[in-house]
C-alpha cells in the first residue's frame, strides 16, 4: 500500500526561464529542488496539504517536523504570518538572509495545517539566492521546503547531493552551484517582546542580538532542543481512541480506507487507503472533527511509509493532556 512514486527528475542549471518552469511545478502540485544560500530547499507549495505531504514521503521523514515556508519578501510574510513590530525590525534587519522567524499564523490563513504540523505558528525564511527569489517572484506565494535531502542524510550544498537522495522523487532539481551558506537558517521564536533561540545557524546571535534590543533566550542546561519539538504536540479538544475498527454509540469515526459495511465514516483519511493523501487530509481532519464532537474513534492505519508520521502524529493527539 505504501508505494512510492517514482518521478523523471530533470536536474538542470539555473536560467531565468528554469525559475518560470519551477513556479508552473509548484502551481501543479509538485516537488522542485531550489537551491538557496544557505543549503538546497525541497520545495511544495505551502497552500497545498496534497503537495506538502509529498514531501515528507520524499524525506521519508518518520514524523511531521513543521517547516519553513519561504517568501519573497516582508510583504508576501504578511499575507500568512502576523508580524509583530519586533519582527518587523529583525525581518527589515536581516531579510533576505539566513534568518527564519516563527510568527503566529495568520487567522484568516489558506496555509496547509501540515506545514505547520498543527501548530498555531509557521516558521518564515526569505531567503537571498537569486535563483529561490526568482522562483518565488515567479510563483507569486509561499513555498515550504526543508532540506532538499532523504532524512537521516547530511544536508545538500549542492545539486548532487540533492540529487543522490532524492532523484526519482522530485520533477526537478536546480543546480546553481554550491551554497554560500552551507547551513541551515537560524531560527528564532518571536513572541511578544521575547525572542527565544530554536536553532542556531547561519546568522549568528550576536549579530541578531543587538538588533532585537533584548537578550536571546537560549534552551536551558546549554543544549539546544530539537526545534519545533518543544511545542509540536498537537493536542485537540476532543479524545481520540486509536485502532478503532467501529465507532462506539456518540463516537465520530474518522476512518482509513473503506469502512466496515453498514459503518459511516464522520471522515475519512483516504478512502482508498493511501498514505499521502491521509497525510494530507490529517490535520485538516481533526481540526473539522474537533469542532463537531469531544470523543473521535480513528481506524487503524498501517506502521509503514508515511503512516508511521501519521501514527505518531495520532499517538501524540491521543496521549493524556498534563
Ligand atoms: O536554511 C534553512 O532553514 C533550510 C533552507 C532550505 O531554507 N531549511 C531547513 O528546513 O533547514 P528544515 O525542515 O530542515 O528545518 C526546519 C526546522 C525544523 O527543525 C522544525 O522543527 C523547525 O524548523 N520549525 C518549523 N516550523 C516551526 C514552528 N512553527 N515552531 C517551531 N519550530 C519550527
Ligand atoms: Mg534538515
Amino acid at each position: 500500500m505504501a508505494h512510492e512514486i517514482t518521478r523523471m527528475t530533470e536536474l538542470v542549471p539555473y536560467t531565468p526561464e528554469i525559475a518560470l518552469k519551477a513556479a508552473d511545478l509548484l502551481a501543479q502540485g509538485d516537488l522542485v529542488v531550489v537551491p538557496t544560500e544557505t543549503v538546497y530547499g525541497l520545495a511544495a507549495d505551502a497552500t497545498n496539504d496534497r503537495a506538502v505531504a509529498r514531501i515528507f514521503e520524499a524525506k521519508g521523514r518518520p514524523s511531521f517536523n513543521p517547516l519553513i515556508i519561504h517568501v519573497e519578501n516582508v510583504a508576501m510574510a504578511g499575507q500568512w504570518a502576523e508580524i509583530s513590530p519586533l519582527a518587523q525590525k529583525l525581518a527589515a534587519a536581516f531579510w533576505p538572509g539566513a534568518l527564519t522567524l516563527v510568527l503566529p499564523r495568520r487567522a484568516d490563513t489558506k496555509l496547509s495545517r501540515l506545514v505547520s504540523a498543527g501548530l498555531d505558528t509557521v516558521a518564515v525564511r526569505c531567503p537571498a539566492s537569486g535563483p529561490a527569489q526568482a522562483v518565488l517572484a515567479a510563483f507569486g506565494r509561499p513555498f515550504a521546503a526543508p532540506s532538499a535531502n532523504r532524512s537521516g542524510t547530511i544536508s545538500p550544498t549542492r545539486a548532487a547531493h540533492a540529487a543522490k537522495t532524492l532523484s526519482g522523487k522530485v520533477n526537478l532539481i536546480i543546480d546553481a552551484g554550491p551554497c554560500d551558506i552551507g547551513v541551515e537558517s537560524t531560527i528564532i521564536r518571536v513572541d511578544g517582546g521575547q525572542v527565544y533561540l530554536l536553532r542556531p545557524g547561519g546568522l549568528s546571535v550576536e549579530a541578531i542580538e543587538p538588533v532585537a534590543g533584548v537578550p536571546i533566550e537560549k534552551p536551558q542546561g546549554g543544549e539546544i532542543q530539537a526545534p519545533g519539538m518543544m511545542e509540536s504536540h498537537y493536542a485537540p479538544e476532543a479524545q481520540l481512541r486509536l485502532d478503532a475498527s467501529m465507532p462506539s454509540p456518540g463516537e465520530l469515526f474518522l476512518a482509513f480506507g473503506p469502512p466496515p459495511q453498514n459503518v459511516s465514516a464522520t471522515l475519512n483519511l483516504s478512502s482508498n487507503g493511501d498514505l499521502t493523501e491521509a497525510a494530507a487530509n490529517l490535520f485538516n481532519h481533526l481540526y473539522e472533527l474537533d469542532a463537531i464532537g469531544d470523543r473521535i474513534a480513528v481506524a487503524p492505519v498501517p506502521e509503514e511509509g508515511l503512516g508511521l508520521a501519521i501514527n505518531d502524529r495520532l499517538r501524540r493527539a491521543a496521549a493524556p493532556r498534563p
